[in-house]
């Protein structure tokens, strides 16, 4: 059913390529920005311990991951001093104190503290820079993912132009908000990374394979194991695909679509980015589900669990339609090409 696409015009690919790099240009934050978030961090952390002992905060999520837009929320987690983790700690309760202490700030508005939710946390709004964000309690894996996204952007300028255009292609098409029932950003993002980890030759490794020495080192934390190679500036010695990959960004965001809607099989594969070889719905009792994405730390997790058929479909639509639209060759940009800042 998928429409077979005109032949790819070198003119047209060069045309792709600038459009992926302006995306970045456009909604990737500035020093500035970056340093009003940690800012906003430290006055929230001297504020709060004031009325909460030994709280200790610290910034995730896009925010520190690379894949950071101008008006992306504030994730923030916090632990407590002397305490490892959140063993015997009653989080409804810190949850709840910690709402009542953010209330007291003069620059915050619409705390709401979120106890139902897998992950308690206290939602917030920021007058002063129009942010909204959450506090979540000893978020731990989130850090550690936090860290691997990092890494994975931090190999190759691609990487983090592909993110970018991917959670601007989720947005404007409003598939990428888990709590309406699409996907998260952070599954677009891990869609991304196996896309580039899959591809001959890859423009990127599988950082969690890799190790030196005799055995793979095992770091667990919440019972997962959290290694990833991340010894990045003697990547080239330990990886033989180092530089490989010359591909354009164009290229490869147009390889991408084509990828997911003509190659990739989500009825027998899952996304999986922590290992090379593929893995299987089968193998992870995922069969029933419409789109499979494994998080890389926590193999329980599946950030495609909550998909309706409808919303899986809808997804797929979006893919398909951008690949037609991004598969045709154009002579220039339309010239009644919207505003992109009108998408948000
Ligand atoms: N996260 C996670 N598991 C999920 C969703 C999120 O571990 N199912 C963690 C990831 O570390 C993610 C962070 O929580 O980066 C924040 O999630 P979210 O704000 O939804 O995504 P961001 O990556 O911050 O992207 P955005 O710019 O859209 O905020
Ligand atoms: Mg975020």
């Amino acid at each position: 059913e998928l429409e077979p696409l005109p032949l790819m015009t070198l003119d047209f690919l060069q045309i792709l390529n600038e459009v992926c790099e302006q995306c970045y240009c456009d909604f990737a934050p500035d020093d500035v920005e970056v340093k009003v978030r940690e800012h906003i961090l430290q006055d929230f952390e001297t504020f709060l311990r004031c009325q909460v002992p030994g709280a200790k905060l610290v910034l995730f999520g896009s925010s520190k991951n690379g894949f950071g837009f101008k008006q992306s929320d504030l994730d923030i987690c916090m632990t407590l001093e002397g305490q490892d983790t959140a063993e015997g700690l009653d989080s409804m309760a810190v949850i709840e104190s910690l709402a009542k202490a953010l209330r007291k700030h003069h620059s915050l508005r619409n705390i709401l503290p979120i106890t139902t939710a897998k992950v308690p946390i206290v939602k917030f709004y920021h007058t002063k820079t129009g942010l909204e964000g959450d506090i979540s309690l000893y978020n731990t894996l989130a850090l550690h993912n936090t860290q691997l996204l990092a890494s994975y952007a931090a190999i190759d300028a691609r990487v983090k132009i592909l993110c970018y255009v991917m959670k601007v292609f989720a947005k404007v098409c409003d598939i990428g908000d888990a709590s309406r029932g699409s996907l998260s950003s952070y599954a677009y993002t891990l869609m991304v990374l196996y896309f580039l980890q899959q591809r001959s030759p890859p423009v990127i490794p599988v950082l969690q394979e890799m190790y030196v020495g005799e055995k793979k080192p095992v770091v667990l934390v919440d019972g997962w194991d959290v290694h990833f190679f991340s010894d990045l500036k003697n990547l080239h010695k330990y990886w033989p695909g180092y530089k490989k990959n010359k591909e354009s960004v164009g290229q490869l965001w147009f390889g991408l679509l084509q990828f997911y809607t003509e190659t990739f099989d989500f009825k027998e594969t899952v996304v999986c980015i922590r290992r090379k070889e593929p893995l299987t719905t089968f193998k992870k009792q995922w069969t029933s589900k419409h789109l499979a994405i494994e998080d890389p730390f926590d193999l329980s997790h599946n950030l495609g669990a909550g998909l309706s058929r409808r919303m899986a479909s809808f997804i797929m639509k979006a893919f398909i339609n951008a690949r037609r639209v991004f598969g045709s060759p154009v002579r220039d940009f339309p010239p009644e090409y919207p505003n992109k800042m009108e998408y948000f």
